[in-house]
């Protein structure tokens, strides 16, 4: 499966642009994941690429075909959960799965079988019958997800599907979307970066409309000047060094970011003050934080300074 932009841009009314120059090529099955600040152009980019929305100028393809010159082909590759979906109030579930589905073409028979399936897979069954309108908001959002994963669409829009799950069912919608993966590609925008990191097969950081970075997790640590962490419990550690940052996290507890050479170099230390810690490959939280932070940690900038 592939998505393609080139050089896609938005300008909403005239103002700052939502979307920059974005040129990216994924051609792979797996899952996609954006991450960036809340008005960093994410959504925007998956309604441009879902056909929902013009760019203002650049073009977009989903498997080859133009999102705007082919919009309607397009539409039946992809399936798409937008950031505010929410049921129909007087639906029940299963009315909502099946009725998507057979617009999408299936018989009532098959739109009925497979829509169970789907409402059974995100442990929705015993609401079924319901009306959507007495369902939690984190119900409302799995029943949307339920809605497209029923479908056999290759390419899967998910505009933050875990915002509002409770902690259980975020893991339960990882595993399901971690098994459907295989022969699609997920395009999923969320701010948990642990989400991010633990589904991304690759992860693309937007800021300000912009490409920041775009790869495996491992592509990313590889570009931060400080890609080790070093978690050190205790209440007597200080520590000053320029190419360290210290943080402290509470009275007896204090993070070190810093180069794999430099945190390694501390352990003799800690071993013989007998200091409780933890050596670490920095995480995704820690990596974005690092490229959109103040900036200073990323190799780009460090090239500026020299
Ligand atoms: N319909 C609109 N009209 C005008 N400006 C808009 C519209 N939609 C989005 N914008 C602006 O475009 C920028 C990008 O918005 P977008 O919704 O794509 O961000 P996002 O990354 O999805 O943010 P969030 O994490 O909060 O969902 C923001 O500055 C936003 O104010
Ligand atoms: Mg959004």
């Amino acid at each position: 499966m592939r998505i393609k932009t080139i050089e896609l841009s938005k300008t909403y009314e005239k103002k700052s642009r939502a979307l920059e120059n974005l040129s990216i090529d994924v051609n792979m099955n797996g899952i996609f994941s954006i991450i960036g600040r809340n008005g960093a152009g994410k959504t925007t980019f998956v309604r441009i690429l879902s056909t929902e929305l013009l760019p203002t100028s650049g073009s977009g393809y989903i498997n080859d075909k133009d999102v705007i010159d082919q919009a309607e082909e397009v539409r039946q590759e992809i399936a798409v959960v937008p950031q505010e979906a929410r049921p129909l109030p007087w639906l029940t579930p299963l009315q909502t799965v099946s009725s998507y589905l057979m617009w999408r073409g299936y018989s009532y028979r098959e739109a009925k079988e497979k829509g169970k399936e789907a409402l059974r897979e995100l442990g929705l069954e015993d609401k079924e019958g319901e009306k959507s309108r007495k369902l939690s908001g984190g119900q409302k959002r799995k029943l949307m997800v339920a809605t497209v994963i029923s479908s056999e669409a290759p390419i899967v829009f998910l505009d933050e599907p875990t915002t509002g799950l409770d902690y259980l069912s975020r893991k339960e919608l990882w595993q399901l979307l971690s098994r459907m993966k295989k022969d699609r590609l997920i395009i999923l925008t969320t701010h948990y970066l642990e989400e991010a990191e633990i589904l991304g097969d690759q992860i693309m950081i937007l800021d300000h409309g912009k490409l920041v970075d775009m790869g495996n997790i491992e592509d990313l640590r590889a570009k931060v000047k400080l890609p080790y962490v070093l978690k050190v419990f205790s209440e007597d550690f200080k520590l000053e060094d320029n190419e360290l940052q210290v943080h402290p996290v509470s009275e007896r507890e204090t993070f070190v970011y810093g180069s794999a050479s430099k945190i390694y170099g501390l352990v003799p230390y800690l071993v013989t003050k007998k200091m409780k810690f933890t050596v670490e490959e920095a995480s995704l939280s820690n990596i974005f934080e690092q490229y959109l932070g103040n900036g200073e940690e990323v190799e780009e900038n460090e090239k500026e300074d020299s």
